[in-house]
């Protein structure tokens, strides 16, 4: 190709990259503004990870429960985050999920209800109070058709099957990106003011993982490549419940809404494990007998919630242990019951997804037999670092991001729910960030050529090189390297190890060949996803060998616990000159107000928040 007038080329003031829930909020929220908006996928649109938030969006609606409000929940984000979340996203999450949570009812969501008719509100781990709208165990899915019936009506140019390989500047201002239709193998340029990506996580990386093929990082590594800063990349969820037999699907999401409905895990010994794992951070709000968690099932409001409501990253690690010291289940998971606890009724209205899931993949019938699950990574609570109120990049203008490619909402650990919430506020905020930064702009940024043709030429190159490594076979080796050595417990020897790997993985990738022409290549798609993937997986091997303790997502076994100078510090990574940089930054002193709702008892704060 000869100059980039010959590249199919489209025109907006903002392109937002990705179309799950949280780009899909930020393209209706910039449609809304006036602002020419293009949307593009990756594949096709509504398939996206928001799916697999099953159980519900949390927000602080007080529907099931009226004592709670935006305080507790905020005060369940940061301790579920043990206290390293950004502050005034936290507190921005909290108070706005019940906005957008009724504003998606007023989209046509159809949400359960409770029998006086209010939006119906399930348990999840770590929150106070029956906190999570749902609609069965398909919520995910509902909020995505929601947002896209109704996002089609908005004058919104939306591009499906079509992967992002890089972005532009002008200057330090971000200009566009360059794109390839996966169907044909042509680029295309797309010329924006502003982007917002929303491209979710890279969970791809490891091997097991409710992530479908979408999630390799590219929304973190793009931003990177333009000298973004990523943050809390350390942080990886691991959600305790995957499936775990047969084999082919490994790592697909068991909702934690089962145990939000009452579900309980046992080892091979028949024995309810958890109540050996209960934290000090949690023990007074946690039952610590099996006749009080039964009263909790009975609807005792006295009753505190059972040890199987611990927050993911308690759970994860003690299915870890009871599965290394022999006691796991026949595949080595370990055991989910729900038969025993609700008729096979609730089951089938409650989570007509999981009957259905463990009926056709695993021959199981959960009415009546217990589940195996085991620990499958599942959510990046780091990311790109954006203005908490803004989501804009502090270090390239124009660029913003929202959802699960950004770094800091969660902390170390993220609860159930919040993504979901995360999604709708940050996607909002994000879209109404963009269109203030439009409004600075004196005149549109321009579109360097030789930064289009850079990008074209390293994409052909996979293609026309005589002979390289195959990118299946690099991509199923960096699985294997993840899941063993940066895996839900980490030791600097495996960190080490993980790292000299990624260098060989990275030395081969840049000689990786895809067989084939352009079009209907998917060797070509995976050989530049593995760009993304070895980006976001050595920035989460940095940042985790850097950590030197242990907190929420992030265990080392050679450091264990929380140590109190590491809770001042958060891990950043950016592009440095030969390589990446790791730096750790201290964290400004929260403000009082909000510090002073995170320590506060459940009395002082039940029932007095109101949402100004
Ligand atoms: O278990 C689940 O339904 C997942 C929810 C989430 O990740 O927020």
């Amino acid at each position: 190709m000869a100059d980039i007038s010959e590249i199919q080329t489209f025109e907006h003031d903002v392109l937002v990259i990705g179309a799950g829930g949280a780009g899909l909020r930020a393209a209706i929220e910039c449609a809304r503004l006036g602002l020419k908006t293009g949307l593009v996928c990756k594949s096709l649109l509504g398939k996206a990870h928001t799916v697999m938030a099953e159980g519900g969006v949390a927000a602080s609606l007080g529907n099931t429960d009226n004592r709670d409000n935006w305080k507790i929940h905020f005060r369940d984000t940061m301790r579920g985050g043990k206290f390293m979340n950004q502050w005034r996203m936290a507190e921005l999450h909290a108070k706005l999920s019940p906005e957008r949570v009724r504003e998606l009812e007023e989209w046509g969501a159809v949400f359960d209800r409770t029998a006086d008719g209010l939006i119906s509100q399930r348990n999840f781990g770590g929150h106070r109070y029956p906190r999570l709208a749902h609609v069965g165990d398909r919520t995910g899915l509902e909020i995505i058709r929601t947002l896209q019936d109704f996002g089609v009506h908005q004058p919104i140019d939306i591009y499906m099957e079509c992967k992002v390989l890089n972005l532009l500047k002008d200057g330090p201002r971000i200009s566009g990106a360059v794109g390839l239709w996966r169907e044909t193998g042509r680029f295309v340029l797309f010329k924006a003011k502003a982007v917002i990506l929303a491209t979710g996580g890279g969970g791809r990386a490891w091997r097991i993982t409710s992530n479908s093929w979408e999630y390799s990082g590219d929304g973190a590594a793009m931003a990177y490549e333009a000298g973004a800063e990523l943050i809390h990349m350390e942080f990886t969820q691991f959600h305790p419940t995957g499936m775990v037999w047969p084999p082919s699907v490994r790592g697909v999401l068991v909702t934690e809404g089962v145990r939000g409905e009452g579900g309980i895990l046992l080892n091979n010994k028949g024995e309810r494990f958890m109540f050996d794992y209960i934290p000090e951070r949690f023990a007074a709000e946690t039952a610590d007998t099996v006749q009080e968690a039964a009263r909790w099932l009975e609807g005792d409001p006295g009753a505190r919630r059972p040890p199987e409501l611990l927050t993911r990253d308690v759970v994860a690690r003690a299915i870890n242990t009871e599965v290394k010291a022999g006691r796991g289940s026949t595949h080595g998971g370990v055991y989910l019951d729900i038969a025993s606890r609700r008729s096979a009724e609730d089951i089938k209205r409650k989570l007509p997804s999981m009957y259905h899931q463990f009926k056709e993949l695993a021959e199981i019938d959960i009415t009546k037999e217990p589940m195996e699950v085991g620990p499958t990574m599942h959510y990046f609570m780091g990311g790109i670092r954006v203005d908490d109120d803004t989501q804009m990049s502090q270090t390239v203008d124009g660029l913003f991001a929202c959802g699960e490619c950004t770094g800091g909402m969660h902390g170390a650990n993220r609860l159930g729910g919040n993504s979901l919430s995360d999604l709708l506020v940050f996607g909002q905020l994000a879209g109404a960030g963009a269109s203030d930064y439009i409004q600075t702009l004196e005149k549109a940024p321009e579109v360097d050529s030789d930064q289009v043709m850079e990008v074209i030429r390293e994409a052909t190159d996979v293609l026309n090189r005589e002979d390289g490594p195959n990118p299946y076979v690099l991509q199923e080796k960096l699985q294997d390297m993840m899941q063993t050595n940066v895996g839900i417990i980490r030791t600097r020897a495996e960190l080490e190890e993980a790292l000299r790997q990624l260098e060989d993985l990275k030395r081969e990738a840049a000689l990786v060949k895809a067989h084939g022409a352009s079009q209907y290549n998917p060797g070509w798609h995976q050989a530049l996803d593995l760009t993304s993937l070895l980006t976001t997986a050595e920035a989460v091997a940095r940042a985790a060998l850097i950590r030197e303790e242990s907190r929420g997502g992030h265990t080392r076994d050679d450091f264990q616990g929380e140590r109190e100078e590491w809770g001042k510090h958060n891990v950043i990574i950016s592009k440095g000159e030969s390589g990446m940089n790791v730096r750790t930054d201290v964290r400004p002193d929260p403000p009082a107000d909000l510090a002073a709702i995170a320590y506060a008892s459940l009395e002082e704060l039940e029932g007095t928040a109101k949402v100004k």
